[in-house]
């Protein structure tokens, strides 16, 4: 068979740190690619104006893979301040890369694995009646729509008149800000398609049917939110009544759901929610079980196009130290959850099952699972590199 190409983005900072340590940990584990790298991030906008050239949409779009290390976004002043002085007077604005790409591909479907391994330090206990220790095992995918709602990016300050008028024939919006000067009134909106709502309800179920989980949690606000939670809710209950009568569709709401996160993080499987709600969820959950070190992602499209990426970012401070000191985890995770994806499951295994070795075992541990501040120092009082987490889920090959 023709090997595979993945086009890999390392991005800023640490993301190429965790991304080339996760390259050594998928070659030793078996799995045969090329790769083809991709520019993405704050060189290619302060070079060329633009942190996702079309080169790289190119290279995406031919092999349809991609690994994402993490990049740096800045402020909109700061942007501009960075960029080539011969790009300056282009009229250029900075834009996310990463909503680039979700918009681009349109990658809407997210998901978010958090799951509590053996012997990590940094999962989440309680107490129990007692003095007793209670350690719940969280296994919880959060499905997020990656591309609508609130991050969909149709807002306007001081909106234009015919946007303004339209609003003025919503009698909440005459009886809530009739009052208020045009000028001073700032709209986000939160759209939801029927389409897409589907889309990501039955990337939930799915999950849930294919890999067992007894239940999906629709995690949203209907009661207040109507007509898109509402949506969603009504089509959560017609998805599940005609194609998954099996898995049991439970409804909470994303303040409520917050609470219980901690009070029984362990009874959830599949957690489904719009782009916002999604974000925050996920987030949650992944506090539970190690942070930022261990929260992996995938994000892809109907057609195949995906992305797979660590949840966190480029961690600037410590993008130039001599030894990276980062957790390599949640971008080796997110290596597994591409190996799913296309179908290399027994490579996925044999990682994950690594991995779970080095954490029960204990022994080499990064900076951030020794509780202790990222400085330089971390390494001498015994915390693992990068390099030598990777080194050790390699050894138990
Ligand atoms: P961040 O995720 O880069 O770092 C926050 C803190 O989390 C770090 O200081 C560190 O203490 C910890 N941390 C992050 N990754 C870790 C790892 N692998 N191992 C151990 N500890 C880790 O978020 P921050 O500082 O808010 O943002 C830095 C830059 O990254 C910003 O420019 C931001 O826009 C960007 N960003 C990019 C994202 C992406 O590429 N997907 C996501 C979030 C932020
Ligand atoms: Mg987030």
């Amino acid at each position: 068979m023709a090997k595979r190409t993945i086009v890999t983005m390392p991005g800023d900072g640490i993301g190429k740190a965790v991304l080339d340590e996760t390259l050594r940990v998928l070659d030793a584990a078996g799995f045969e690619a090329d790769y083809k790298e991709g520019d993405i991030g704050w060189e290619f906008w302060k070079k060329e104006g633009n942190p996702l050239p079309q080169r790289t949409l190119d290279l995406i779009a031919e092999h349809k893979i991609a690994l994402f290390g993490a990049i740096t976004s800045k402020p909109k002043d700061e942007a501009f301040d960075e960029l080539d002085d011969e790009l300056k007077d282009k009229g250029l604005i900075y834009s996310s890369p990463i909503v680039g790409l979700r918009q681009h591909f349109n990658l809407e479907i997210c998901a978010r694995p958090c799951k509590s391994y053996i012997g990590n330090p940094l999962n989440f206990v309680k107490r129990g009646l007692g003095d007793d220790i209670i350690e719940p095992q969280v296994d919880v995918v959060i499905f997020r729509q990656n591309t609508e709602g609130l991050y969909g990016g149709v807002e306007w300050s001081n909106p234009n008149e015919r946007v303004y008028e339209t609003l003025m024939t919503h009698p909440k919006f005459r009886q809530n800000f009739g009052h208020v000067p045009k000028e001073e009134i700032s709209v986000s909106t939160r759209i939801f398609s029927k389409e897409k709502t589907e889309n990501i309800l039955r990337a939930a179920f799915g999950h849930a049917k294919k890999y067992n989980y007894k239940s999906v949690t629709l995690c949203e606000k209907p009661n207040v939110i109507r007509e898109t939670s509402g949506m969603m809710y009504k089509k959560a209950l017609e998805i599940q009544k005609t194609e998954f009568p099996d898995i049991s569709l439970w409804n909470t709401n994303i303040d409520a759901q917050m609470m219980w996160l901690t009070k029984n993080p362990a009874d959830y499987g599949i957690i489904v929610a719009g782009n916002m709600f999604g974000d925050i969820v996920s987030d949650g959950f992944a506090g539970l079980i190690g942070g930022l070190g261990f929260a992996c992602s995938a994000q892809w499209s109907k057609d195949g196009v995906a992305v797979f990426e660590p949840t966190h970012g480029s961690a600037p401070k410590y993008a130039d130290y001599e030894t990276s000191i980062v957790n390599p985890m949640a971008m080796i995770e997110s290596a597994c959850m591409m190996l799913d994806f296309i179908e290399e499951v027994n490579i996925a295994k044999k990682i994950r099952n690594a991995v779970a070795e080095v954490i029960k075992e204990g022994k080499v541990r990064t900076y951030d699972m020794l509780k202790m501040r990222g400085q330089p120092d971390v390494i001498e009082k015994g915390a693992a590199s990068t390099k030598e987490m990777a080194d050790a889920v390699i050894a138990k090959f």
